[in-house]
């Protein structure tokens, strides 16, 4: 069956849904192919923080396209709930970042100094400080420093809202089609699927860890990998914490409904969305030696998502050097919920304006190879 759009965007995880609820608020007819569900791939096991003076080295690529995405959070929320008309928990009540000897206390009062004169707001915390803020850390903790501007989104419930938000502007989403091949034909390009053909004027790559499966005629492959995460869900009858506590060993996300979400498995085993035993054991250790009243959660779930990494762990986001017009929009690791917002304005403006912010090329997708 062929089919006529404007823009294809391949992928709906958090990345995609963006892009085409960008693309099609701005006026553009867009479609999604997606090969499972919206959201079902790496979106669906993320805890949904939005840390990047935690994730990113002080001043590094990360820690510029981070701090510049994560300034773009409230009104891109608010936008996305007025337009979809779903609710999306969303927080920014800081992190937690806690030590536990003095040499990773050290270190914490460096950042704290870096971010301070970066003008992030943050705080040092004694060891007795800490457990005022957070009444239910380990007696181990040496001090902690807290992150003011961060902060967690729910981010299935904000990826189903873009994909609401994006049907609202006339997007259309085609769920279990399995882009295989893509290339240009008479000067369009064409998304191939076992049972489409969709033609349009520009396609976005948004398929994350998958993105060296689809054939892509003209071009290399690009180099992403997946990288395992496990992430456990428990629940306890209150709130435990008042914000992310990161340890240093997992990180815990607090939810309002009492629950709490405890990361992250990294390892690299291929394409295996399954949970382990060592896994679940490793972090359910890991969040009751930082806080203590765990032992008493219940277990609701382990979830598994794969992370796409690329070689030097930062996202491939441009036009193609080959095909002029495909975009990627893929590879972000461990930042792709934080890093929606600002992909998906620079890629709108990329393919609807023809405007290539000078934020893209630490990211060009050329970086490796004939892409
Ligand atoms: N952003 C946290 C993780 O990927 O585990």
């Amino acid at each position: 069956m062929n089919y006529r759009t404007e823009i294809t965007v391949v992928g709906g995880g958090i990345i995609g849904c963006a892009v085409a609820y960008e693309l099609a608020r701005r006026g553009a007819a867009v479609t999604v192919v997606e090969s499972r569900d919206v959201g079902a791939g790496a979106t669906q096991a993320s805890a949904g923080m939005l840390a990047p003076y935690v994730e990113a080295q002080y001043l590094s690529p990360l820690w510029t396209l981070g701090s510049r995405s994560l300034e773009l959070y409230d009104s891109f929320v608010t936008e996305v709930v007025r337009d979809s008309g779903c609710s999306v928990p969303y927080s920014r009540t800081g992190t937690l970042q806690v030590a536990v000897d003095d040499a990773s206390f050290g270190r914490l009062e460096e950042t704290a100094e870096r971010l301070s004169s970066a003008g992030v707001e943050c705080r040092l915390l004694t060891r007795s400080e800490a457990l005022v803020a957070e009444p239910n850390l380990g007696q181990n903790s040496r001090g902690a420093l807290i992150v003011h501007p961060h902060g967690f989104v729910g981010a299935g419930a904000l990826t189903t809202a873009l994909r609401h938000a994006g049907v609202k502007y006339g997007a259309r989403f085609m769920v279990s089609e399995e882009a295989s091949r893509i290339l240009m034909r008479g000067g369009s390009m064409v998304v191939e699927t076992a049972g489409r053909v969709v033609t349009s004027d520009a396609v976005v790559v948004a398929t994350g860890c998958w993105t060296g499966r689809v054939r892509i005629e003209g071009s290399a492959v690009l180099p992403i990998r997946p990288v395992r995460g496990q992430l456990l869900r428990l629940s306890w009858t209150e709130a435990l914490l008042e914000r992310i506590v990161w340890g240093p060993s997992c990180y815990v996300v607090p939810w309002l409904d009492g629950s709490i979400l405890v990361g992250a498995t990294v390892e690299e085993v291929g394409f295996d969305e399954g949970a382990t035993v060592s896994g679940v054991a490793n972090l359910l250790e890991a969040v009751c030696d930082l806080l203590p009243a765990a032992q008493d959660a219940g277990f609701d779930a382990v979830r598994v998502g794969l992370r796409p990494a690329t070689p030097d762990d930062l996202p491939a986001v441009g036009c193609s050097a080959e095909l002029p017009d495909l975009v990627y929009a893929t590879g972000h690791f461990r930042n792709g919920v934080l890093l929606a917002p600002l992909t998906a304005r620079l890629v709108a403006a990329l393919i609807l304006d023809g405007k290539h912010d000078p934020l893209l090329d630490v990211v060009a997708p050329s970086r490796f190879g004939e892409l």
